[in-house]
């Protein structure tokens, strides 16, 4: 009978196990994390605003390309359209650049960050980002994550 019990209980933590991982990787970015958003908020103005902006407003006409080609930096506020990509792609994205991203011969001024910042860093950078978004947007965000399980 104790027995039972006993291993009743670990099944039960088991399964608890299995779905808070689950909901971990639906949910890469760490936005309600408080520690990691500041964290990520220096990041983001020594590494990013530069090109993105302090205030994420990117940079002037940036849906337009360049005499050579290349887009400006878009903004990562509620009008530019970093909110339309779930958690692994802006990782990867932030992580190896956008030339590795879209491939051929494609050519950005967004450079990877992997020399630059550590896999939490990245992801401290991008949840900032994403704690600056009003809550519609977290939420059409969270549901899109949840949809591609990321
Ligand atoms: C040297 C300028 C520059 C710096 C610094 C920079 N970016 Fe970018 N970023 C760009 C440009 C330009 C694009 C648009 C690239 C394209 O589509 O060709 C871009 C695009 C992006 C995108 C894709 C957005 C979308 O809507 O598709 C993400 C995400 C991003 N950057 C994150 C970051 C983060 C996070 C940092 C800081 C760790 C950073 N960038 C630093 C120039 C920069």
């Amino acid at each position: 009978m104790r027995l039972g019990i006993v291993a009743a209980v670990i099944v039960i933590a088991g399964v608890a196990v299995v779905v808070a991982r689950t909901g971990a990787q639906a949910d890469l970015i760490p936005y309600t994390d408080s520690d990691a958003v500041a964290l990520g908020a220096n990041l983001y103005e020594e590494h990013c605003a530069t090109c993105h902006g302090a205030n994420l407003e990117g940079e002037p006409n940036w849906r337009e390309r360049d005499a050579d080609g290349y887009l400006p930096a878009p903004p990562h506020d509620v009008n530019g359209h970093t909110w339309h990509h779930p958690d692994r792609q802006l990782f990867e994205i932030t992580k190896y650049g956008t030339e590795a991203m879209v491939g051929g011969n494609y050519r950005s001024n967004m450079g990877g960050f992997s020399e630059v910042l550590t896999d939490d860093e990245i992801l401290a950078v991008l949840a900032y980002i994403k704690s600056t978004w009003p809550p519609r947007v977290i939420e059409r965000h969270d549901a899109m994550n949840a949809q591609v399980g990321n």
